[in-house]
């Protein structure tokens, strides 16, 4: 019998301050056993976050609990998974999970690390549990519910809105009353931020003077911004804050990139002069919390109520085009790809 072969992306070569396959290797090699308190499990679709930038660009000196990854290994993101093999406490052959695996066929893992094994809760297709329904959903629906608590009227306004994040976030304020405003990269973008997530209004940043527009649409200023992207975005945000005011600190994809520690943003005393306040949340700590999120959120879902909306890319080949489409803004939603499925 020949022996199944395991293929893989590994990291080559460090980033400075983009990511393209020039990063990474191919390389095949045999598909490898568990060992004790270990599964093995192939990996059928994997999810693309802006933040898997820093596990290309630190150097092992960054120390292990960020999330670095030595020169040779395979590249990490997170994966629905279905266990082949385990000698692992709780995971059973037949599982379908949620676990931060390798770039790979199959990954064996034990499990524990950056966001813990845990078991695709049923009724969820494996895009939606990367997704909507992933830690994408869980950042969007508590970043919404638990820190920014749009009130009926407020004006709501979310960066990255056609994104993973974005686009829940979009929807979920306009669920709870808000008047929200979309800020995303091309007409495309904003159309379906217009159409489809029935935003009240949508800037597009690549053309459009996005001070200017934000001056118009919020003319009495900005109760809650939902920031995806910080940089000079979060400046002209703050700038506008109303009283009582909040911003919720979900990402920095335009700062992920930089080689040097970023300043801080320049006008962050507004938040005194309007009795504000900026929050971050870290979706991967809310993870228990996960079922809350599924029970409201997948009904919506299944009743068309609220739309995942999803870039796929086909196949492993195809996975460092696929993060490095979040830099470039060409993802339109939540970026995924599926696992071929010839294996
Ligand atoms: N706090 C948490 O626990 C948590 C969990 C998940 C994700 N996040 C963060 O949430 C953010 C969104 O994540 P996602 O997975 O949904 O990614 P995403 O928004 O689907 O993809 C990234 C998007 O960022 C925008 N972008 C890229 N470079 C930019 C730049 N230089 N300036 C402004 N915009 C730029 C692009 O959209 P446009 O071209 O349309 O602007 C791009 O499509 C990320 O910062 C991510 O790290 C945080």
């Amino acid at each position: 019998m020949t022996a199944r072969r395991n293929r893989q992306w590994l990291v080559a070569k460090r980033s400075h301050g983009s990511v393209s396959a020039e990063n990474f290797r191919w390389a095949e090699d045999d598909v490898p056993s568990p060992g004790e308190g270990q599964f093995l499990a192939r990996n059928l679709w994997f999810s693309f976050d802006p933040t898997q930038l820093f596990l290309v660009g630190l150097g092992e000196e960054a120390g292990p609990d960020s999330g670095a990854l030595p020169l040779g290994s395979p590249m990490k993101g997170f994966a629905v998974s279905k266990v082949v093999e385990s000698r692992h406490p709780t995971v059973r052959p037949g599982d379908l999970v949620h676990c931060h695996m390798g770039w790979e066929d199959y990954s064996v893992t034990d499990g524990a690390g950056f966001a813990p094994v845990y078991r695709i809760p049923e009724n969820v297709p494996p895009n939606w549990a990367l997704g909507a329904l992933g830690i994408t959903g869980v950042a969007a629906y508590f970043g919404v519910r638990d820190v920014a608590r749009p009130q009926p009227g407020e004006t709501f306004v979310v960066s990255g809105a056609a994104g993973g994040v974005g686009s829940m976030a979009v929807q979920l304020a306009k669920r709870r009353g808000a008047r929200v405003i979309g800020i995303a990269g091309g007409a495309a973008k904003c159309e379906w931020l217009l159409r489809e997530a029935k935003a009240d209004a949508a800037i597009d940043r690549r053309t459009e003077n996005v001070a200017q527009r934000l001056t118009e649409l919020c003319p009495d200023g900005i109760d809650v911004f939902f920031d995806n992207v910080g940089g000079p975005t979060l400046d002209l945000a703050l700038e506008r804050l109303r009283s009582g005011g909040r911003i919720v600190l979900c990402g920095a994809t335009s700062r992920y990139a930089a080689a040097a520690p970023v300043p801080g943003p320049s006008n962050y005393l507004q938040l005194v002069m309007v009795n504000g306040r900026m929050e971050g949340l870290l979706a991967r700590d809310f993870l228990p919390r996960l079922s809350e999120a599924v029970a409201e959120l997948l009904p919506l879902l299944l009743s068309g109520h609220l739309v995942s909306k999803e870039d796929v890319a086909e196949g492993l080949p195809s996975a460092p085009d696929a993060l490095a489409r979040l830099y470039s803004g060409e993802n339109v939603g939540k970026q995924l790809l599926r696992m071929d499925e010839a294996l």
